[in-house]
């Protein structure tokens, strides 16, 4: 009898233990989510004190006493972050075997996070961190509850396009983030659609910011005439720029002609109703017979089996955070799903559209009036 005894008390023992496991592996997991600001505001650090630019200039690896000295700023504390960050593959360490001397240097991502250059990011991560944009994650909750208030109107009183038209600052931020972006991932857009530009004259990048989109589509296809399409606050202080014209006006209003219409991170800054609306006036304003209106924005896939590979994985994660930005920051914005796309575009009254994925995080929209 006892001997069952005992076997039962150590199974209930050893099941306790398994229990309790358990709970320390979650409560690990979920230590990442108490800490989930931590890399974004140590990235933040990064981009304000100049790390990579401080890097580049020395031209060789360099040691924190180097570092610190050509920052000005404390060796202990830039130690603790470089120790971070290095922890996270932002920045490369290397220990000599002679005298283990610490250089550190940049890897791809910190490369990004210049705050000049053709592949700067700098301006994206100062402005998704700037207490303007994050303010409005204190109220996810409330967007999500039913007939809940817009985050970002929550916590500012007023929508986004109403805060930039009133706060020139946090707009030239806003646009030079969206830049740096389109900078990035306009090449490969160019390269998926080019054959799409053959024979097109004009193209209106609708809801184009400060133009950089469309001069970089005249370089890549000098033969086309661009307008940059945009509110009047932002096409005002936009750069002029040869064979660019700025036009300032609403698209939920209208849209000036052309041969295509390119439209870049926009219409996921929009519900269904203002998406049909802006791309109805897009296909109202290409030619009927050969026009088109290029979209260049997330297509979120739903069936788990659709993803066949680790990058495709990381890029659903990505788009379906990208899906929560919208939520914050935008009224009624939201990523849309192939469905969901065919479903605003026949509304729309196009006749054909074609998705092109790119293996970036937007897709490539063509539709056909
Ligand atoms: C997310 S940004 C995308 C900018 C650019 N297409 C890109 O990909 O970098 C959205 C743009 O839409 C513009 N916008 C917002 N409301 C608009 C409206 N009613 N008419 C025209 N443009 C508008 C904003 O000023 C902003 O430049």
């Amino acid at each position: 009898m006892a001997r069952v005894n005992d076997g039962e008390t150590k199974t209930k023992i050893l099941e306790t233990l398994e229990e309790k496991d358990e709970v320390l592996e979650a409560a690990i997991d979920t230590w990442k989510y108490v800490l989930g600001y931590v890399e974004m505001a140590a990235v933040k650090c990064a981009i304000e004190l100049g790390i990579s630019e401080a890097m580049e200039n020395h031209g060789r690896p360099i040691t924190l006493s180097e570092l610190s000295s050509s920052l000005a700023c404390s060796p202990s504390s830039l130690h603790r972050i470089m120790r971070l960050l290095v922890h996270q593959k932002l920045f490369k360490e290397t220990i000599t075997p002679e005298d283990h001397t610490k250089y550190y240097s940049l890897t791809p991502i910190s490369r990004l996070l210049k705050n000049h250059g053709d592949h700067s990011m700098a301006a994206l991560v100062l402005l998704e961190t700037s207490p303007v944009m994050l303010a409005p994650w204190h109220a996810l909750s409330g967007r999500v509850r039913d007939e809940g208030r817009p985050a970002f109107e929550a916590a500012h009183g007023e929508s986004l396009w109403e805060y930039n038209a009133k706060h020139p600052r946090h707009t030239k931020l806003f646009n030079d983030a969206m830049a740096c972006n389109a900078r990035i991932v306009l090449p490969v857009v160019l390269k998926g659609c080019a054959e799409v530009f053959e024979g097109v004259g004009t193209v209106v990048d609708v809801g184009g910011g400060n133009g950089s989109t469309i001069r970089t589509m005249i370089k890549a296809f000098p033969w086309i005439k661009g307008i940059n399409f945009d509110l009047p606050h932002v096409v005002e202080v936009a750069p002029e720029s040869e064979g660019v014209e700025h036009v300032g006006g609403s698209m939920l209003e209208f849209v000036p002609k052309a041969d295509a219409a390119f439209v870049m991170n926009v219409l996921h800054d929009w519900g269904d109703e203002e998406c049909i609306t802006i791309l109805r006036l897009c296909r109202e304003a290409v030619p009927k017979d050969k026009g088109k209106v290029i979209m260049v924005d997330a297509v979120i896939k739903e069936e788990k089996h659709e993803i066949d590979d680790e990058k495709e994985e990381k890029l659903k994660g990505l788009r379906l955070m990208i899906d929560m930005v919208m939520m914050a920051h935008t009224t009624t914005g939201k990523e849309r799903t192939q469905q969901e796309w065919e479903y605003v575009v026949a509304k729309a009254g196009f006749t054909k559209c074609i998705v092109k994925p790119i293996h970036a995080i937007p897709s490539i929209i063509i539709a056909y009036p």
